[in-house]
């Protein structure tokens, strides 16, 4: 199945696994990249030193390529983004931070250069900034969200009619029936996270699968709305923050509870009690642990039945 957008990017199916913190190192990117879609390996949660190991570690694996998503919040984005540029990578999904940042330089380059947005808004900026694609995620997926709470539905035709570059549809997507929603709402792909998160190759912890299998939708809230919003399961800590909020804590008293390494301990070290557990909704309907070939495969499998079924 070919798209512009998969032409464009070298790969058979437009199937792209999201960066995600503590889930998406170097099998997991592979793994994708491998079975024909676009595997990202997730820099949020990595210094530079990890990166360029896992960089490694991958261009050493496949000779299909491998993108990397940088949130440009993050303390060392623009260190990572230099390693990745010396390692030869020419795919990057920045997000968390003003598409103008890096773009232009890493264009000159010669990169293939997408940015995550939550609304038209930002769709708008990340074209005007150069950007070859714009990520549009509804506020369905896991981990950081849009402030907005615009939902994958609304999202995607929006910025889909109101930009000219190719758009990348994300939040909600786990099988081939969400793929072909997305591509009937005018995606060119789509970036999928929950679903590779839950896969045998994904980097986080066994405890932090197991917490998501059982976890039903209704379990999945989004929380920080007011600074920070992040969708995750609700266990103990998150409990305590969502309690703090609505009791009005202030944004300190809030980032006192937090702490630091909460996305760490949850999805990485498995606790799941008073981790942090990023996930998104569609969770509540995931009730295996494939690799991440089954995933491209079935996905496909599912998109081309869906799409042959639809009446016409
Ligand atoms: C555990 C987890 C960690 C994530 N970390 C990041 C990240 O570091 N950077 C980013 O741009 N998006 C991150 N995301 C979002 C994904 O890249 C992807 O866009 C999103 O998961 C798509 O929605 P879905 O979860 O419904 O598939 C994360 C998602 C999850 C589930």
């Amino acid at each position: 199945m070919s798209t512009s957008l998969s032409q464009c990017l070298g790969i058979a199916y437009p199937i792209i696994s999201g960066g995600m913190v503590w889930a998406s190192g170097w099998r997991l990117a592979v793994a994708v990249s491998e079975a024909g879609g676009l595997g990202l390996l997730g820099s949020g949660s990595m210094t530079p030193q990890v990166l360029a190991h896992h960089l490694e570690q991958a261009l050493g694996s496949t000779s299909a390529p491998v993108g990397i998503n940088v949130p440009l919040m993050h303390e060392h984005a623009a260190e990572n983004i230099q390693v990745a540029l010396d390692h030869g990578i020419k795919v990057f999904f920045t997000s968390a931070g003003s598409p103008r940042q890096h773009t232009e330089r890493l264009k000159a380059r010669g990169a293939f250069v997408a940015h995550v947005v939550p609304s038209v808004k930002l769709a708008l900026k990340v074209e005007a900034a150069g950007c070859d694609a714009v990520v549009a995620e509804g506020t369905e997926a896991g981990g950081h969200n849009g402030f907005e709470e615009i939902t994958s539905l609304v999202l995607w035709p929006a910025v889909a009619s109101a930009v000219r570059i190719p758009v990348i549809a994300a939040g909600g997507i786990a099988d081939g029936r969400g793929m072909a929603a997305a591509m009937a709402l005018g995606a060119s792909a789509v970036q999928v996270g929950t679903r590779f998160a839950l896969t045998k190759e994904s980097s986080a912890h066994e405890n932090f699968k197991a917490a998501a299998l059982l976890a039903e939708d209704t379990a999945v809230k989004l929380y920080l709305r007011r600074f920070m919003p992040t969708r995750a399961i609700v266990n103990d800590y998150l409990g305590r923050v969502m309690a703090a909020e609505a009791s009005g804590a202030t944004t300190a008293q809030l980032l006192e509870l937090l702490g630091r390494g909460r996305a760490k301990r949850g999805i990485f070290e498995g606790d799941v009690v008073e981790g942090e557990l990023e996930i998104g909704q569609v969770a509540g309907h995931i009730d295996d642990i494939p690799t991440a070939a089954q995933v491209v495969e079935r996905m496909m499998c599912g998109y081309r039945e869906t799409v042959a079924r639809l009446p016409v």
